[in-house]
């Protein structure tokens, strides 16, 4: 499985470039953590911060970078890391301390609400944090997939009726699946009115605002609290590297804050850069920056721009010839860089199961051919080719390549 091909279209995956490939065997002979002290790893990783926030629109409201990132292994170690700093902040919000008390103390159960498309690591979060996946309301989606706002406000309203403290809402910027964007600015305006912590799960799309067709519906992540990105999927970089971008940075700090006496120098002290350490619960780990950094640093903003751009218009153009063809079905409409759709046969006599296997049969046979990579997914029950445009190096030819290539063992195997 070479997914760092560009005619692998699987699950949400990038090609490392090549700068990031050599910055990180540079790293690696460093060896330097990045937990802190005076390594160079962690300066870069504040210089990067301010790049990652100014990628997403992660920015205050007169456009400024405002607040921290630190790099995880992964959008789930991004994901626990927000949540943990959500779950400490609303139990604060409610005039206790969760980091003395933990959750044993039988009070009101934390809720948080995310969307019925939501990454699964989401609700691993929650089980890990001890919120329990019962305390996690899955909120029903319009027919793009979108978390209903109205939905979520009932929701919240009967959990407060009902005793509860509701704490956190996770939205997405990107679902794995469809690709969905959450109405982030009206989650945020229920988030203001019942005083909760909103988090969006960027990992895919974060940074899709760059694409002009994607800024409107990703403004409001001027207005969250925290956002996930993982920039070892859209960013070019060698795996792994997530990142957290967290607005109130002092939070952060008191949520995880433990320095033992043999780790303390004097640059721990205030004004000094922060150590990641103290933001996050991995002490060593290696360098994440360096490789992260590189990558940005020679595309350049408007080459991330570009990539997006191109990835986007290449899903939106096998979009249009799913469309505009007598014998394939788009299965939901085509959001940032992924296509969900299968193959039809022209009679259409086929029942759903009798589709479901024949794409799935579709799919085997195209990995089994050497010729492409695109796995199936679910949407609405139905199995669906899902293809994911993430490679810089990807071009009109895949798309004409891909459909043919469906086209050609649909036939054979209807
Ligand atoms: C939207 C979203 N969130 C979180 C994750 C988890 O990220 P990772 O696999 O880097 O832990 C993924 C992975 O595909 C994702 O697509």
């Amino acid at each position: 499985m070479p997914t760092n091909h560009p005619r692998s279209y699987a699950w949400v995956n990038t090609s490392p470039a090549p700068i990031s490939i050599l910055s990180d065997a540079l790293a690696i002979t460093l060896n330097n953590g990045q937990d802190g002290y005076d390594h160079s790893t962690v300066f870069i990783m504040h210089s990067l911060s301010r790049w990652l926030m100014e990628l997403s629109g992660f920015l205050d409201a007169d456009g400024t970078p405002n607040g921290m990132a630190i790099l995880l292994s992964g959008g789930s170690g991004a994901n626990l890391n927000g949540l943990t700093v959500a779950r400490y902040w609303a139990a604060k919000r409610d005039g206790w301390s969760i980091r003395e008390e933990g959750l044993q103390n039988n009070r009101p159960a934390m809720i948080y609400y995310t969307s019925a498309e939501a990454h699964s690591s989401v609700q691993r979060c929650i089980e890990q944090m001890g919120i329990g996946a019962s305390n996690l309301r899955r909120i029903e989606t319009d027919n793009s997939f979108r978390m209903r706002p109205d939905v979520l406000r009932e929701s919240i309203e009967a959990d407060l009726a009902a005793g509860m403290r509701p704490a956190c809402v996770v939205a997405a910027c990107g679902s794995t699946n469809v690709g969905a964007i959450d109405p982030i600015s009206d989650i945020a305006d229920v988030c203001d009115e019942f005083d909760l912590w909103l988090h969006v799960d960027g990992a895919y799309g974060g940074i899709v605002g760059l694409d002009p067709a994607y800024t409107e519906m990703t403004r409001a992540l001027n207005r969250v609290n925290s956002l996930t990105l993982d920039p070892h999927k859209w960013l070019q970089v060698p795996l792994d590297c997530g990142a957290l971008l967290v607005r109130d940075r002092q939070l952060n700090h008191e949520n995880y804050t433990l320095v033992p006496d043999y780790l303390r120098a004097a640059s721990t002290e205030e004004g000094s850069v922060p150590w990641p350490c103290e933001y996050m619960f991995e002490l060593t780990f290696g360098d994440r920056a360096l490789k992260t950094w590189a990558a940005v640093a020679r595309m350049g903003r408007d080459g991330v721009r570009d990539m997006v751009i191109n990835c986007d218009n290449l899903a939106r153009l096998l979009g249009e010839l799913v469309e505009k063809s007598d014998n394939l079905e788009l299965l939901a409409p085509v959001s940032v860089s992924t296509v969900n759709f299968r193959y039809v046969p022209k009679s259409g006599s086929l029942s759903n199961d009798a589709l479901n296997g024949l794409n799935q049969q579709i799919s085997e046979a195209i990995v089994g051919s050497g010729e492409a990579h695109i796995p199936t997914t679910k949407v609405n029950g139905a199995v669906s080719l899902r293809a994911c445009f993430l490679h810089y190096e990807n071009c009109e030819d895949d798309v004409h390549h891909l459909i043919a290539l469906v086209q050609q063992f649909g036939e054979k195997y209807e």
